[in-house]
This record gives C-alpha cells, sequence and structure tokens, in this order.
C-alpha cells in the first residue's frame, strides 16, 4: 500500500459521516428540533477521527515532509489552502460546541447556529478530500521515492496507534478536573 492509503480509506468513513450528518439536517429542518448527543457524537468523530487522527497524520508527516522538499509553486500553494482548511474545519467545530451548549441551555436561536455550522461542514469535507484524493496526493507522490513513501506509510500506522490511548488519557483527565 501506499501512504495515501489509509489517508483514502479515511476519507471513505468521513464521507459516510458528512451522509449521516445530510440526512440529520434534514431532519432538523422539518422537526425544527436537534439531538444535542447527535451533535456530540458527530463533533466526536470530527475532533478526534477527521482532526486529531486524520489531519494529524496530514500536517504532522505528510505535510512535514512536503515542507522539506522542493515544492512547485501550485503545490505549494495547494498544500497551504489544505492546512487553511483543517483551520478553517477546526473553527466551525468549536463554533458548533459553542451553539449545542447554548442550545442545551434552552436558547432555542441556537438551533440555526447549529443548523448553519452542520452545514458548512457537509459542504466543506466533500471538496476538501476531492482536492487531496485527485489532485494533492497525486501531485506529491512524485516528491519521494518508493523507500520513503513506505517510511511515511510505517509513520501514519505508529502515528494510529498513540491516538486510542490519547483519547481516553483525555477522557480520564478531564473527568479528574471536573
Ligand atoms: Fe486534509
Ligand atoms: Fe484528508
Amino acid at each position: 500500500m501506499q501512504a495515501r492509503g489509509p489517508l483514502m480509506i479515511e476519507h471513505r468513513l468521513i464521507e459516510r459521516m458528512i451522509s449521516i450528518i445530510k440526512a440529520a439536517l434534514t431532519k432538523i429542518e422539518s422537526t425544527q428540533k436537534v439531538d444535542p448527543v447527535f451533535v456530540d457524537t458527530a463533533v466526536d468523530f470530527i475532533r478526534t477521527y477527521a482532526d486529531r487522527t486524520h489531519h494529524g497524520k496530514e500536517e504532522d508527516i505528510l505535510f512535514r515532509d512536503l515542507g522539506k522538499r522542493d515544492l512547485s509553486a501550485e503545490d505549494q500553494r495547494v498544500m497551504q489552502e489544505l492546512i487553511d482548511e483543517h483551520v478553517f474545519g477546526r473553527q466551525t467545530t468549536k463554533a458548533l460546541v459553542e451553539a449545542n451548549a447554548r442550545y442545551r441551555n434552552g436558547d432555542q436561536t441556537a438551533l440555526t447556529d447549529i443548523t448553519s455550522k452542520l452545514r458548512t461542514i457537509t459542504e466543506f469535507y466533500p471538496i476538501h478530500i476531492e482536492k487531496e484524493d485527485k489532485v494533492f496526493f497525486p501531485s506529491c507522490r512524485a516528491y519521494f521515492t518508493d523507500e520513503e513513501d513506505q517510511a511515511l506509510l510505517k509513520e501514519f500506522w505508529e502515528f494510529d496507534q498513540k491516538m486510542i490511548h490519547e483519547k481516553y488519557k483525555a477522557v480520564v483527565d478531564g473527568l479528574e478536573t471536573e
């Protein structure tokens, strides 16, 4: 498997979650109600899986190594765009968490914010994913030899191994400080 393999497999799971969020949006609009626990689940998926585990491998490993290469102006531009989109994703998720907390406290106006942030997520991710799958990953493969690509893949697996431990250590840390 090439290094981009796990990243593309992860994209497929993110797309399934996006479809679920889209279906939830239709329901939220027809009922004018949202299940805050569903929003929690979506946020956990986005933060732990899409951002920490997936964007983590892209930024901390792939982009880090690409930063040491002599990238074409176009590849450099696209990489910066992808990094900026990751930041935008984090900001949108943070705003979603805040709106969900307001909704839980009985603020009905928070529903509009929840809907708009969820919609932003469903619109932004597919475009981001397609840019990586079809444009950036194929073009950045040229900067690595087969050996270097396999070293990236190995580092991806090692990164993944840490994730479950990091996740549940954070859960315990959080509960201890409550
Ligand atoms: Fe990305
Ligand atoms: Fe990605």
